[in-house]
């Protein structure tokens, strides 16, 4: 049986004292129930900050990207082998603010993809349609264009991956998918990895956008639905924690 996941994703928030706070309050706070894992992704220059104050906790820290180069003159770049130094579990790969704002088109999300697996950190690979997109009714190709292009870049290691549904159009917005909306799309995720591998039939499926407590339980209660890729919320420990526990 599958587990579920909740990942917060910090953005460009923090600051060494609220992060402290926020850490100690979820190391305090999370009991860890059985076949339910927690995670926060954040900035890099917290890694280590992160890795001290959870270190030895049942809760697990990752990174917002990675460079999909390994090594050189890439200014400005982190590289996957940089954040497993730091402990990282998990890193973001290809989220709808990174391929909006950053240019990262298909190829570069699937090579970030490929690095972080190289580097043993597993690649959280978000993929999701715009508002303009699913109203021309473009949202199953667009999921699977962005997954497809995963699917062949990492051949074997498919199983390996997280893979979060984010609809732009629900992320910091306050509009959240319908639990039918998000499972509709889970579904087609699920069966094309499981097309492309057996293996990867059980591989954890997030959704993302908007979450919060009110709202976790109904979507997290989807068949396809294995957890949460949170933003806005994670950023306060009580409402992270009540999600992680819906
Ligand atoms: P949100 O962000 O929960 O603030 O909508 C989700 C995300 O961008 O991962």
């Amino acid at each position: 049986m599958r587990g579920k996941l909740v990942v917060g994703n910090w953005k460009m928030n923090g600051g060494l004292r609220q992060n402290d706070a926020l850490l100690g309050d979820l190391r305090a706070g999370w009991t860890a129930p059985p076949g339910r894992q927690l995670a926060v992704c954040v900035p890099y220059p917290y890694l280590w900050q992160a890795q001290a104050a959870l270190s030895g906790s049942a809760i697990a820290w990752g990174a917002q990207s990675v460079s999909e180069h390994a090594v050189g003159a890439f200014t400005g770049e982190v590289s996957a082998a940089m954040v497993a130094e730091f402990g990282c579990r998990y890193a973001i790969v290809g989220h709808s603010e990174r391929r909006a704002l950053f240019g990262e088109a298909d190829a570069a999300v699937a090579a970030k993809a490929v690095a972080a697996l190289a580097a043993g950190v597993t690649p959280i690979v978000c993929v999701g349609e715009t508002l303009g997109e699913r109203e021309a009714g473009a949202t199953e190709t667009v999921v699977l264009r962005q997954l497809d292009a995963v699917i062949a870049a990492v051949g074997q290691q498919l199983a390996a991956l997280v893979v979060a549904y984010e609809p732009v159009w629900a992320i910091g917005t306050g509009r959240t998918a319908s639990p039918e909306q998000a499972q509709d799309v889970h579904r087609l995720l699920r069966t094309r990895l499981s097309a492309a591998d057996k293996g990867a039939a059980d591989v954890l499926l997030l959704y993302g956008g908007s979450v919060k407590a009110a709202n976790a339980k109904s979507l997290f209660g989807c068949p396809d639905i294995d957890g949460g890729l949170i933003g806005g919320a994670s950023l306060k420990a009580d409402e992270f924690l009540a999600i992680a526990g819906a």
